[in-house]
């Protein structure tokens, strides 16, 4: 190309030219460590060691005398393979390469082969996690030989009379801040899920309330009527007066809640797990109670949730890799962005084990759906 051309020469902004390593804090990943996440279904835990990651930190998960659950480093401290490779026998869990046996709390009880029988010590001892068992999940404390000051969220509405269940899992490729900020954002629904969630703007005016709590922040939408999308038909085929909370609460549950009339009453919670800093696990459980026969809704909204999912993980996927190749994050953000800096805010602080005070002022945003 000749040297002279002035278009062979045009730069690209130093901005926008892709940078090959990405660092930590050019992406929002706050890695909140003192807390609890959802790692399995309880069904899913039986007679067979189960590998899962936390935050990038291998775990294995098995069930220890009684039944407990218990969550171990999943690095065997002989010659550091992995213990999920191995098996259980009762209560412990057998490395599968020279068979050292571990208790629940990660002391290793037995040593083939060895005349001595002391096998306990410090340097054998494999790092143990808190674990919880409710609402039919597996949670574990993701700092291990900690004693947690915190439970884990409950599904509320899981012990509520009247009400059904739909619980999935899926997994997106984006940071848990991008896949919360996402699970709450309201203006992409009509734009992304057109026609599924929200249809076209119908031009109306409605306020978000926001409210920071100490571990969560909400937004109430104020003025909305019955969105005129497939869902919301479902959901109440007469319309009515709509109540609409999104919310966050620390470390990673994001809730979606809607009220339609008297009877209606849809609450979409989410817990989403870090596996790692581009990976988030999301266990959603929908909980309804509702004028149209139950039946009919579960059978929808499995299939209805999953195409709405596979939308917003195709457009998580490919903002993650975009945000990888230019070197981090550079987001031109408006007023009606509403959740997203909050969340932040409070991840941030989280991380640094900070609580941020209760915040008594609202904050008010308008936007036209
Ligand atoms: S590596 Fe686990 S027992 Fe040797
Ligand atoms: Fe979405």
């Amino acid at each position: 190309m000749d040297e002279n051309d002035e278009t062979s020469r045009v730069r690209l902004p130093a901005a926008l030219v892709p940078l090959k390593n990405l660092t930590r804090g050019q992406v929002s990943v706050a890695r909140v460590l003192q807390a609890w996440y959802i790692v399995a279904r309880s069904e899913e835990l039986a007679d067979k060691p189960l590998a899962v990651m936390v935050w990038d930190i291998p775990l294995v998960l098995f069930r220890g005398a009684s039944g407990r659950p218990a969550a171990l480093l999943d690095r065997c401290p002989h010659r550091n393979v992995p213990l999920s490779e191995g098996y259980l026998q009762g209560s412990e869990l057998v490395c599968g390469y020279h068979g050292w046996r571990f208790g629940a709390e990660g002391g290793c009880r037995f040593i083939p082969s060895r005349v001595s029988d002391e096998a306990e010590s410090r340097a054998r001892k494999v790092p143990s996690f808190p674990t919880r068992e409710q609402d039919g999940f597996i949670w574990v404390y993701a700092t291990p030989e900690s004693a947690p000051t915190t439970e884990p969220y409950r599904f509320a509405m899981m012990s509520a009379p009247g009400y059904d269940h739909v619980v999935s899992m899926v997994t997106a490729e984006s940071t848990l801040h991008a896949a919360t900020e996402n699970a709450l954002d309201v203006p992409h629904t009509a734009f992304l899920h057109k026609g599924l969630f929200r249809s076209d703007s119908r031009g109306l005016t409605i306020t978000a309330v926001v409210r920071r709590g100490s571990d969560r922040v909400e937004a109430e939408y104020l003025g909305e009527s019955r969105p005129p999308g497939l869902v919301a038909r479902l959901l109440s085929p007469s319309g009515g007066a709509v109540t609409h909370f999104d919310r966050f609460i620390l470390p990673s549950i994001s809730e979606v809640e809607y009220r339609m009339g008297e009877e209606n009453h849809l609450l979409v919670a989410t817990a989403m797990t870090p596996v790692s800093d581009f990976e988030t696990r999301l266990w959603a459980v929908v909980s309804f109670r509702l004028r149209v026969p139950h039946a009919l809704v579960k059978r929808a909204i499995k299939p209805l949730a999953m195409q709405i999912f596979q939308q917003d993980a195709r457009m998580l996927k490919a903002q993650t890799a975009l945000v990888k190749r230019f070197g981090g994050e550079q987001f031109a953000s408006t007023e009606i962005d509403v959740l997203g800096r909050h969340i932040w805010r409070l991840l941030r602080a989280a991380e640094r084990g900070e609580t941020l005070p209760a915040d008594p002022l609202e904050e008010r945003v308008e936007l036209v759906v």
